[in-house]
């Protein structure tokens, strides 16, 4: 049987969450953001192993110049334990028993996630977290990511992949943090944003594409009210009952 499952991929601040997170709430179906799980395990290595380098018998991150000792990812991630939550139709991040939805937005995390997400042992961890939440689940799962059109669920009856322009998604996550924008942030953070995407597009394992048969879907020009239309239509066509 095909998974109950809407797949949300697409480049940072593409607005998949938002947009995820708004289409299970129509369809009363749980929303479960993938990258929460890449940003937990993130924050749990950074509090509890330290920076890359500051400990020897480390393997190195194909590509990222930098190490870590893989190894001992996946045991902590384990041990504390890194999960995720469904509260009110919302999985969510926790670390050792505490909420976490805060702290992994921090910018501590956001630099070094793309190194811990590049991690083949780490990539198989958080999906068998993911498929276990949705088989756990009795209605259906929202799903973002940047693989889960691809790699964790390639049989999603429902597959959008959205993209914006670099300049929109910059303000858009500039305008999610408050406060005044100006054109030198607005640079600063699309050069962020692009470094990400690279990371995330050319890593060897599970990199960000569109899947063939995913819906291209270009919010540059749209608002979030109308991306969360053209996705419930799709899921009206391709559901079944
Ligand atoms: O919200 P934002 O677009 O900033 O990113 P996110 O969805 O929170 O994901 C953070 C990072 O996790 C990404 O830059 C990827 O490196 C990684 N990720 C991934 O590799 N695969 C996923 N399915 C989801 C996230």
């Amino acid at each position: 049987m095909r998974p109950r499952v809407i797949a949300i991929d697409g480049p940072a601040a593409s607005g998949k969450s938002s947009t995820a997170a708004l289409v299970a709430h129509r369809l009363g179906w749980a929303h479960l953001d993938s990258g929460a799980l890449y940003r937990a395990v993130t924050l749990a290595v950074l509090d509890n192993l330290g920076e890359p380098g500051a400990l020897k018998e480390s393997l190195a991150v194909p590509g990222s110049g930098a190490t870590w000792p893989v190894q001992q990812i996946v045991a902590l991630a384990e041990e504390l334990p890194v999960r995720l939550v469904l509260v009110r139709d919302v999985f969510r991040p926790e670390v050792a028993g505490v909420d976490v939805e805060e702290p992994i937005r921090s910018d501590r995390v956001t630099r070094r996630v793309s190194e811990i997400a590049a991690i083949r042992e780490v990539r198989h961890w958080v999906n068998v977290q993911q498929r276990e939440a949705v088989l756990g689940h009795p209605r259906g799962v929202v799903v973002d990511g940047r693989d889960i059109g691809t790699v964790v669920f390639p049989d999603a009856p429902v597959k959008v992949f959205l993209t914006a322009s670099p300049a929109e998604r910059a303000r858009r996550r500039l305008a999610q943090r408050g406060g005044r924008i100006d054109p030198d942030q607005l640079r600063r953070e699309a050069e962020t944003l692009a470094a990400r995407d690279h990371a995330d597009a050319t890593r060897p394992v599970a990199p960000m594409k569109p899947a063939a048969d995913a819906l291209l879907l270009d919010t540059t020009q749209i608002d979030l009210e109308e991306q969360v239309r053209q996705v419930l239509a799709l899921a009206r066509e391709k559901l079944p009952g």
